[in-house]
């Protein structure tokens, strides 16, 4: 193919007709760029919302004057003319058309009203992704009248491009396109792909709510630190530094969660009697039954 572009060059190539070549080439360039270039919606722009835009704009996937923030809540507007994250807008116009990628990251509850807002205002081009938890393709597809639905769960880590989203997408939405979302993902951090939508219940449970227990098991460390007579300072780095180095253990280790766990809990040590009292109070099923419950009540939502 090159070659015969090439040689067919060296052949035609006709002095005379150098605007027509130009043409040629700034209409290939103009194609190309448009291909690269995508505009963006975001339709609530709260933590997880702004979260998404900072990442698309840090690493260019977007350019700002391409990225639509739709934000009802005044204050936030305000907040987000100010810093210039995008174009900030506070109502939903027939303008939406022209956005190849609508984020919904609304509260769950907050779906319905907006369902309304978009409804008829969609194009068969755009594609919409949702990171609303507990609201199935099903009831997207339902209230929007729109049938291009990838459905995301991300975790708020993706703030700093540290998040891990697990994501579903109906069938119909070509590979180019799904390609480009799961790009846009990936800005916030990591991606897996899930088949089964029902999963997103379960990813919803273990990494969408996961922070929280993390947070939660860092209080209570450094709770126990200040009742042992350290100010909660110190015993917050000592905490958090301790997390930090035991993820990067796991993650480079090349020992099982059960072999790290020995390494440390030396027989008739400390960190043996700690355990043992974790255990004897149940600890270990406590965390897999609070697991187990956020995604029942992730299956309740979505009902
Ligand atoms: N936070 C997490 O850890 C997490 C993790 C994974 C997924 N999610 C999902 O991400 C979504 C957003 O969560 P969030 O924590 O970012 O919520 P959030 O901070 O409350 O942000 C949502 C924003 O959307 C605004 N809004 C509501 N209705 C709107 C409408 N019709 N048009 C435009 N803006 C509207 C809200 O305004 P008002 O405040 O005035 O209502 C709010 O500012 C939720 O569906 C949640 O399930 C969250």
């Amino acid at each position: 193919m090159i070659e015969l572009i090439h040689h067919s060059y060296k052949i035609n190539f006709d002095p005379m007709k150098l605007d027509v070549y130009l043409s040629l080439v700034l209409y290939i360039y103009f194609s190309i760029k448009k291909c690269f270039i995508m505009k963006i919606a975001i339709l609530g722009c709260g933590n997880m919302g702004l979260a998404f835009a900072r990442s698309f704009i840090q690493f260019d996937l977007v350019k700002k004057e391409n990225l639509l923030l739709i934000e009802k809540n005044e204050e936030r507007s305000q907040i987000l003319k100010k810093t210039k994250e995008g174009v900030v807008v506070n109502v939903i116009t027939d303008d939406i058309k022209e956005y190849d990628l609508i984020i919904l990251a609304v509260k769950p509850q907050d779906f319905e009203v907006l369902a309304k807002e978009i409804k008829g205002k969609l194009t068969d081009n755009q594609i919409v992704l949702s990171i609303m938890a507990g609201i199935r393709i099903k009831k997207i597809i339902e209230l929007t009248d729109h049938k291009y639905i990838v459905r995301a769960m991300p975790n708020t880590p993706a703030m700093l491009g540290m998040g891990i989203t697990g994501f579903t997408a109906v069938e119909g939405i070509s590979i180019s396109k799904l390609f480009k979302v799961e790009n846009l993902i990936n800005a916030t951090g990591r991606s897996i792909y899930i088949e089964d939508e029902d999963m997103i219940d379960a990813v919803t449970a273990l990494s969408g709510s996961g922070p929280a227990y993390f947070y939660y098991f860092v209080k209570h460390m450094t709770e126990a630190g200040k009742k042992m007579g350290f100010d909660e300072g110190t015993a917050l780095l000592l905490v958090k530094q301790t997390m930090l180095g035991a993820y990067h253990l796991i993650h480079n280790a090349e020992l099982s969660l059960d072999e790290l766990i020995t390494a440390v809990a030396s027989k008739g040590g400390t960190t043996e009697a700690a355990l043992k009292v974790f255990n004897e109070q149940g600890l270990d099923q406590a965390i897999k039954n609070g697991i187990l419950a956020a995604e029942s009540r992730a299956k309740e939502l979505s009902e």
